[in-house]
């Protein structure tokens, strides 16, 4: 028996469809919708994810629609519609025309699916999660965006793979923004418990926290044509279990802060406990002054774009 009756992924492209086929084969909720603006796309994915299921043995009946109608009663809803980054691009590129189409979404769920909990994905993704929530009007715990559970998983590969170790022993969080001023935690990071500041030389760390920032980059410029989205789907499907199944997992993701690490009105990167109703609260931890600066300039980049967007034509 699933825990709840619908989830709807808004955009088909790589990241959309990939995500829709592991929400389906982890047989989350009785149905998975994919909407695409393009006719046949979220269709077709759909249909094929579905012919997958009598070898897979999920129940989840996946369907595809060009229609917003089909978020009707939507308990979730993942937005990943919007333009892709192609190389030399920043995330922060993407904001105008993705912001568009965030309205039109933030607009149809807020009246198709009015108790939905929203995870957005789009990018830059602080900036269209708090733009999400101000269009919905939905209150802030029921919208958040994805950020740090994807950044820590590359972080904790590229540890992982420092130390020869299996991946899921590294343990840590990488807050502020999804951006090039994301703060991997080093004083938090831990392998099998042991502090990583014990097992590698600053030197080392330090390359590995460059390449975390600029882990999103590395995986453009190799494609060519788009941008990451195995490692995505994987870290979207996290959080959408942890509200489906109301696990109450402590992730990082981008919520809206009150107060919490010194700054408020913003969405970043924060870590939260997550359940059925979305962010259930956020948890404060202790940071070095270093961490703190560089969490502060990645707010500040995040209210850069912010006003940007306030200035955009409504
Ligand atoms: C990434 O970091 C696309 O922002 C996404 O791969």
């Amino acid at each position: 028996m699933s825990a709840v009756g619908k989830l709807v992924v808004l955009g088909a492209g790589n990241v959309g469809g990939s995500l829709a086929q592991r929400l389906a084969e982890a047989d989350l909720a009785a149905e998975v919708v994919l909407i695409d603006i393009v006719d046949g796309l979220p269709q077709g994915k759909a249909l094929d994810i579905q012919e997958s299921a009598p070898i897979l043995g999920f129940s989840t009946r996946v369907s595809g629609s060009t229609s917003l109608d089909a978020l009707e009663g939507a308990d979730v809803v993942v937005e990943t519609a919007g333009l892709a980054r192609k190389p030399g691009m920043s995330r922060s590129d993407l904001l105008e025309k993705n912001a568009g189409i965030l309205k039109l979404h933030a607009e149809a769920v807020r009246a198709k699916a009015p108790k939905a909990v929203v995870l957005v994905v789009t990018n830059p993704v602080d900036v269209m999660t708090y733009y999400f929530r101000e269009v919905s009007g939905f209150p802030a715990a029921r919208v958040f965006g994805e950020s740090g559970t994807l950044d820590t998983a590359r972080f904790r590969t590229f540890v992982a793979e420092a130390l020869r170790v299996a991946p899921k022993d590294v343990t840590g969080f990488v807050l502020g923004t999804h951006g090039d001023s994301m703060v991997p935690l080093l004083s938090l990071t831990s392998v099998g418990g042991v502090p990583l500041t014990k097992l590698l030389p600053a030197d080392r760390l330090q390359a590995i926290v460059q390449r975390t920032r600029s882990g999103g980059g590395e995986i453009v410029n190799l494609l060519k044509t788009g941008s990451a989205y195995y490692a995505p789907s994987a870290s979207q499907a996290e959080l959408v279990r942890a509200v489906v199944r109301n696990e109450h997992r402590l992730l990082p993701v981008s919520a809206m802060v009150s107060g919490e690490f010194g700054e408020k009105d913003v969405y970043i990167g924060v870590p939260v406990v997550l359940g059925r109703g979305g962010v259930e609260r956020i948890v404060e931890v202790d940071v070095t002054p270093e961490e703190r600066a560089l969490f502060q300039a990645s707010v500040r980049a995040v209210r850069e774009d912010l006003a940007i967007l306030a200035r955009r034509p409504k």
